[in-house]
């Protein structure tokens, strides 16, 4: 029996993990963490892939690049001179850096607020003399801690080529494409998915020569058609080369970069020489180290922990949450499920609503969509109605320059029921929260028509494209 007992034990600090740890110290439980991540200094890092290695750093260099793209190519049209504009790459990954500490440091001080007792080191499942479980902590020293739930939220890890491991060196994971010390000159990416137009946009804003080489032969193929067209355009005019429809063969990494063999959609043979190369293919579900065996936790053949549509796995009171489980990997996918968790623990109704998770990318133009894409509906064969409308004739957006994009309406054609919306264009990232409120209330377009919204504002878009789902629209 270990000494230390508590009511909850989560392994893995990510976004899932330290969530659903301050939930469960909120609801009363006496609750641990265990989380094995180690900056550059080795030093523990809590906040897991989102914070280290995802979400926060990668936002951090697209800001950077996206000032140093405006310096360069717009600020003229506002008759701002900026000649000589220059980026030093160090200073923007030290700017990261720095970034992602402050998330770190946050997350140890809400531990300590909310008396979460922190673990460093790996958490492993061991069976326990009674027949149990208990987790033994291999961190600076070795112990053994139990607790009445336990909580899996370890995450993912980026998805290497066969037989093409990652260096962090030449062939890049997301861990070494935020890292990257100064500007290829010529980078490739493999997987035209969320990674491969995030990164790939950063270093090509800032001077790099950038190939995107995708399988399939659909650019974004989860996206609204309409939207993914319309984000290709924009990619397209903006230099980044996406090639789709390819097969990837032999990659050579050597001294001098990596050699890339590929055939085109057209069965061409084709080779491309690069200084680094990020692979973007998906990441797999973490269970290494966690010694699910040795407890017989029940694992899929994608590697992912099975749980039901609670989060619960096979064993009792084991749960398990984020990147590690079905669904989207996503960090606010992670928070919500930790959190509904943490109430189910206490008896309460804890829920989650996959229906309304929403979807950013942020690139420029950031694409967001929430609910069911029109090519899903004609799938379905749902009666729908579709309204569009342009940033084009948005006044906001023509004062920021920006009049890329549109917002996209989908409602059920007999109830007028919201079924999805889809923005691509200048700060959709922020625009898709009011689609998913209002999805997630099962308002109507009319409700959202109807609702006054400030002018000149980007917000008048999505009230627009809701008008235009009865061909309403006031301003196109
Ligand atoms: P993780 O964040 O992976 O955390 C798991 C933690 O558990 C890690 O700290 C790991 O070290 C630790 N761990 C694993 N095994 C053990 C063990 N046995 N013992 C102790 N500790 C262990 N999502 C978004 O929603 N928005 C974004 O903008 C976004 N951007 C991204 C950008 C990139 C480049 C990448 C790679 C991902 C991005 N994601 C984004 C996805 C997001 O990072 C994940 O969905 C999210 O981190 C999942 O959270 P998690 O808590 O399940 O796991
Ligand atoms: P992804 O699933 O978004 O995209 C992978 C792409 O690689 C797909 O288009 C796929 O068809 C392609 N692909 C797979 N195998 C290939 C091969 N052999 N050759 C060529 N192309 C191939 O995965 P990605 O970009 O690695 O990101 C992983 C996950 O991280 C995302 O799915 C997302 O959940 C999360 N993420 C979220 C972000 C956000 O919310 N803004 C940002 C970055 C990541």
């Amino acid at each position: 029996m270990s000494n230390k007992q508590f009511d909850v034990v989560v392994i893995g600090g990510g976004p899932g993990g330290y969530i659903a740890a301050i939930r469960a110290a909120q609801l009363g439980f006496s609750v641990a963490c265990i989380d094995e991540w180690k900056n550059k200094d080795g030093k523990p890092a809590l906040g897991g892939t989102c914070t280290n290695v995802g979400c926060i750093p990668s936002k951090a260099l697209l800001q950077s690049s996206e000032h140093f793209e405006h310096a360069n190519k717009h600020f003229a049209e506002h008759g701002i001179t900026a000649s000589d504009v220059k980026i030093d790459i160090a200073k923007m990954v030290g700017r990261k850096d720095a970034v992602v500490k402050q998330n770190n440091d946050g997350i140890q001080f809400l531990f300590k607020k909310n008396k979460v007792t922190s673990f460093h080191g790996r958490g492993s499942f061991v069976k326990a003399a009674d027949g149990g479980y208990e987790i033994k902590v291999a961190g600076a020293a070795e112990e053994t801690i139990s607790g009445k739930h336990i909580i899996v939220a370890t995450g993912s890890n980026a998805r290497a080529l066969p037989g093409v491991p990652f260096d962090e060196e030449n062939v890049l994971s997301n861990d070494g494409a935020l890292r990257i010390g100064a500007v290829p000159k010529k980078l490739a990416l493999i997987g035209s998915g969320v990674i491969g137009l995030e990164m790939g946009s950063v270093w090509r804003r800032v001077g790099a020569d950038v190939t995107v080489l995708e399988a399939l032969p659909t650019f974004l193929g989860a996206v609204d058609e309409q939207i993914a067209k319309e984000a290709k355009k924009a990619f397209d005019k903006q230099g980044l080369k996406i090639e789709l429809g390819v097969k990837v063969g032999e990659i050579k990494s050597g001294k001098k970069g990596v050699s890339i063999a590929y055939e085109n959609a057209k069965g061409e043979a084709q080779s491309l020489d690069v200084d680094k190369l990020i692979v973007s293919i998906g990441r797999v579900p973490n269970t290494i180290g966690l010694n699910p065996d040795a407890v017989g936790l029940k694992l899929d053949d994608r590697g992912a922990i099975v749980v039901d549509g609670d989060c619960k796995t096979n064993l009792p009171n084991v749960w398990a949450i984020g990147d590690v489980v079905r669904g989207p990997m996503l960090a606010h996918k992670a928070e919500e499920e930790g959190v509904a968790v943490a109430e189910r623990i206490a008896g309460q109704h804890g829920h989650v609503n996959f229906n309304t998770i929403p979807w950013v990318i942020y690139t420029s133009p950031e694409i967001a969509w929430v609910g069911q894409t029109e090519q899903q509906l004609k799938a379905e064969g749902r009666a729908y109605k579709a309204g569009t409308f342009p940033f084009l004739a948005n006044g906001r957006a023509r004062a920021l320059g920006d009049t890329t994009g549109m917002v996209k309406f989908l409602a059920d054609a007999a109830t007028d029921e919201i079924l999805g919306v889809h923005i691509v264009g200048p700060m959709a990232s922020e625009l898709i929260s009011e689609a998913v409120v209002a999805m997630e209330f099962k308002a109507s377009a009319e409700d959202i028509a109807r609702i006054c919204h400030a002018h000149p504002s980007l917000s008048e878009a999505t009230k627009e494209a809701a008008l235009a789902v009865d061909k309403r629209t006031l301003n196109f």
